[in-house]
């Protein structure tokens, strides 16, 4: 069996993967489409990550590739219908990056509430006159609602944490119904959540299905004191909108994580103080990233060794 890495993983997964007799490239660049579509040819096992394109017209003809893992839980940079048509496994690592990006998700919702992100650039700006009982006031965290968009389990460990910790009154959208385990309100529409809550995070998955599923009626039914989070997948959000809605001040901030065109943030977001600009960070910490590593290896030893994948797509 000939295994592929595609990037350069935590050195405890480098580590392990070589042990497997992986050919690694140990590089944070990524891959052209050509070397990638070749990678398609050449090896039976790929283990790649976000960014990798894998798209339909690569799965045509005969492929030695039986196995596709990914390293992440989001896997709309793959083809997947299209592998599956090419008999390929298509896996990925869901689960251990639930708390880390749910937390993403809180950091990013305090700071765009308490206006965090711009007191630090004042602070670095030396800009900072003192204290005043009118400086940079922002907006209370506790007791208010947070809408969630997509209550799969990134969704649903927001929700806990802001629920548990911040006292705040869930409601929330998801294509099917969804019985939980904390009290939470199911609405109908993205617009009815959009116009019920203070906050509203976005946990939906991206990909054709839900492009733009945060469209600019859903913003204007925000709030004009609304806050919109994103950490999921920047085509979920029609991030145009959303500029025009902050430039306006139709909205009172947002909080991004991810990007339509990743790395290329919009110049007009940068300019703008309303919003707090991450660099997906989501699952970015060692020990989750780690465990993503492990897990996607693990998925392609099971495959291997002849034994059902623990996490198919
Ligand atoms: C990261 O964005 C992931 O999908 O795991
Ligand atoms: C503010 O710093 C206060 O003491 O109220």
């Amino acid at each position: 069996m000939k295994i592929f890495v595609t990037r350069r993983l935590p050195d405890s997964i480098m580590a392990r993967a070589r042990a497997l007799g992986a050919e690694l490239h140990d590089s944070d660049e990524v891959l052209g489409d050509g070397a990638r579509a070749a990678l398609l040819h050449d090896y039976d096992a790929i283990l790649c990550t976000l960014g990798d394109r894998f798209s339909a017209d690569m799965f045509a003809g005969d492929l030695r590739c039986k196995i596709i893992a990914n390293f992440g839980v989001g896997y709309n940079h793959i083809d997947a219908d299209a592998a599956k048509g090419a008999g390929i496994t298509v896996t990925n690592t869901p689960g251990v990056l639930t708390d880390a990006t749910a937390d993403l998700a809180m950091t990013l919702m305090l700071m765009a509430l308490r206006r965090a992100a711009e007191g630090e650039r004042m602070v670095r700006a030396d800009a900072w006159a003192g204290w005043t009982p009118t400086q940079m006031l922002g907006q209370n965290v506790t007791g208010r609602t947070l809408g969630i968009i997509g209550m799969g389990r990134i969704g649903q460990a927001m929700a806990r944490k802001a629920h548990y910790g911040f006292g705040m009154e869930i409601v929330f959208y998801n294509r099917s119904a969804k019985e939980l385990d904390f009290p939470a309100t199911q609405l109908a529409t993205v617009a009815d959540v959009a116009s019920a809550a203070d906050i509203v995070a976005i946990h939906a998955p991206g990909g054709a299905e839900t492009k733009h599923l945060f469209d600019a009626t859903a913003i204007a039914a925000m709030k004009p004191t609304g806050i919109l989070i994103n950490t999921a997948r920047g085509d979920v959000l029609d991030e145009a909108a959303l500029i025009d809605a902050l430039q306006a001040g139709a909205i009172f901030g947002a909080g991004l994580d991810v990007y339509e065109e990743e790395p290329v943030v919009p110049a007009a977001l940068r300019a703008l103080d309303n919003v707090v600009l991450l660099p997906h960070l989501g699952s970015a910490t060692l020990k989750v990233r780690e465990a993503m590593g492990d897990m996607a290896l693990d998925n392609i030893e099971a495959f291997i060794g002849g034994h059902d994948v623990p996490n198919p797509v």
